[in-house]
């Protein structure tokens, strides 16, 4: 399993911009966040210490697409960029839950509303390469959340990035969301070991 653990405490790579609760409860402050991928044995990457001032950690892992058509797959590998790229200092951990109805739907009820109604996707696609996403389900580990979503980009992406969160928030697929909030990430760019 390719797992994830964000841990949000006192210190870590990201500093912590701003939490915002857009719908549903909101998390603990805190003022910096970790992303550890899992490998080998520790298939959630937990290290071994806890974080300073540790006060969430939230889990997930990768999976499969349940929606992806395959020409919306090759249009997505033809465009998206990886996750770790120099200058993408900004970068966005939005964790998801979406109702019991939602759930509750089939399949194809839930393809309907995420690409026919709200054009999950092909909004999406306009934002690559610039911004560079995951997906982690959380949903089976019986997490707060159903989804970690995250995202990195350079920071004259931010108000391209904060318009396609409005033009998501405003599709018909988030009247399906019950809790979204929003921690909006800052990393310092990478400096030489001499500090040049
Ligand atoms: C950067 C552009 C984006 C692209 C290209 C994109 C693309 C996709 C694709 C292809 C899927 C379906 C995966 C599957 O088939 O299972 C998906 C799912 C999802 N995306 Fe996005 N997305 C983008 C931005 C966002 C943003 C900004 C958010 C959060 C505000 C978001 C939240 C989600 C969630 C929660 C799911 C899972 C939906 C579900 O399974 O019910 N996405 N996205």
């Amino acid at each position: 399993m390719q797992g994830v653990t964000f841990i949000g405490a006192d210190t870590g790579r990201w500093s912590v911009q701003r939490i915002t609760a857009w719908c549903g409860a909101t998390l603990p402050v805190v003022s910096a966040v970790e992303r550890i991928e899992g490998a080998g044995d520790q298939p959630f990457g937990l290290p071994a210490a806890p974080a300073t001032g540790r006060a969430w950690a939230l889990h997930g892992f990768r999976s499969n697409e349940r929606y992806t058509h395959a020409g919306e797959k090759r249009q997505l590998v033809a465009a998206q960029e990886g996750l770790d790229r120099v200058g993408a200092t900004c970068a966005a951990l939005i964790p998801i839950r979406k109702s019991a109805a939602w759930w509750a739907l089939a399949q194809d009820e839930r393809r309907e509303i995420f690409e026919a109604q709200s054009r999950h996707i092909a909004i999406g696609l306009e934002y690559l390469p610039a911004i560079a996403r995951r997906l982690y389900h959380c949903r089976d580990l019986g997490e707060p959340f159903d989804f970690l979503t995250w995202f990195e980009f350079a920071p004259t992406e931010a108000p391209r990035f904060d318009g396609l969160l409005a033009r998501l928030r405003s599709s018909p697929e988030w009247a399906w969301v019950e809790r979204d909030v929003e921690v909006r990430l800052s990393s310092a760019a990478v400096r030489s070991p001499a500090g040049g």
